[in-house]
């Protein structure tokens, strides 16, 4: 048990970093996942991209990005995360703003299409469930009207297209819902507040469908993967705190809650590996929008002339 308040994983300085576990896909961490993607999209190293990242966290995934960026622009509604990330890229222009807010502020400011790179790393589900409901220490509270709140996320889904440049790509990775880990997960904070729709996984179908829209309107194509791997937690312990702070985020009721906590405990004793390290099943949705022209833009070099 802890006495951290809620959400203090991302608004406490240094939690974020000490809870997080680190995810490996095919043998690789996330974080490695995106520099091989870049290297395949722009080759060698080249620093000529005009990059945003939303929901930028302390930078981690920054990290890929930075060589490949002439700019960067980092933005997280969270005064702890953008105080670090602001220490650790002291070139970038940073922002703490929610990121629909953020996405307004830059599109008012003009820059439409003016971003080669749109990116956000495990951050999009949280502005997306906002349209959708409030999450509070004292609990969940849906939106009324449910329909309007699809509405707005998927508007939100296309203003984020809108910053990219004709070209470039917005690249999100999402997690997986339906992993066993994310079951359990959802199993607990339905026990606060139902899901909108069909569980967890509703911010992600958002993402997919608006992006899915925008494609069939011509505006370029959709790259969808997931890959499966595995959270590891050093201890039985690290695992325990990684449900608490960042999937539970602290929540009073959620961490009241004995029959969560069995259940949790029964769920980390199943991936204990003989070491005593905690192998926890999981997944990432790895999704790449190319702006241009559909699909033309996706035909060799050549084929039209
Ligand atoms: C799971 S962390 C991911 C951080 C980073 N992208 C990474 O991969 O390490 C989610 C991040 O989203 C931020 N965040 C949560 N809700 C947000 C919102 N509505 N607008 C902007 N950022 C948000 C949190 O402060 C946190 O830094």
């Amino acid at each position: 048990m802890t006495d951290a308040g809620f959400r203090a994983v991302y608004e406490a300085a240094g939690m974020y970093d000490r809870l997080l576990l680190p995810h490996y896909f095919g043998g690789v961490e996330d974080v490695e996942l995106i520099r091989s993607w870049l290297k395949e999209n722009y080759g060698a190293q080249t620093s000529a991209l005009d990059v945003a990242e939303f929901g930028c966290g302390t930078g981690r995934m920054t990290e890929a990005l930075a060589p490949f960026a002439r700019t960067l622009v980092l933005a997280d509604n969270s005064e702890a995360m953008v105080s670090a990330v602001a220490r650790k890229f002291p070139d970038a222009q940073t922002f703490c703003a929610d990121t629909t807010d953020a996405i307004t502020s830059l599109l008012a400011a003009g820059r439409a299409q003016s971003f080669d790179l749109v990116t956000a790393f495990w951050s999009l589900s949280y502005p997306i469930g906002q349209f959708f409901e409030e999450l509070t220490a004292a609990g969940v509270r849906p939106h009324s009207d449910q329909a309007a709140a699809r509405g707005r996320a998927h508007a939100f889904v296309l203003g984020l297209l809108r910053l990219v440049a004709p070209g470039g790509h917005l690249l999100v990775l999402l997690f997986d819902a339906e992993s066993p880990e994310q079951q359990l997960v959802t199993w607990a904070w339905e026990r606060v507040a139902p899901f909108p729709a069909e569980g967890r996984s509703y911010t992600r179908d958002i993402v997919i469908h608006a992006l899915r829209a925008a494609e069939s309107q011509g505006a370029g194509s959709l790259t969808h993967t997931r890959r499966g791997g595995v959270a590891w937690a050093s201890s039985g312990h690290a695992a325990r705190e990684w449900f608490d702070g960042v999937h539970f985020k602290h929540h009073p009721r959620l961490l009241a809650d004995a029959d969560i906590a069995d259940s949790v405990a029964e769920f980390i004793e199943r991936y204990t590996m003989p070491n005593g390290g905690v192998a926890l099943p999981s997944g990432v949705h790895v999704i790449d929008f190319c702006v241009g022209a559909h699909p033309v833009a996706s035909l060799p070099d050549g084929l039209l002339a």
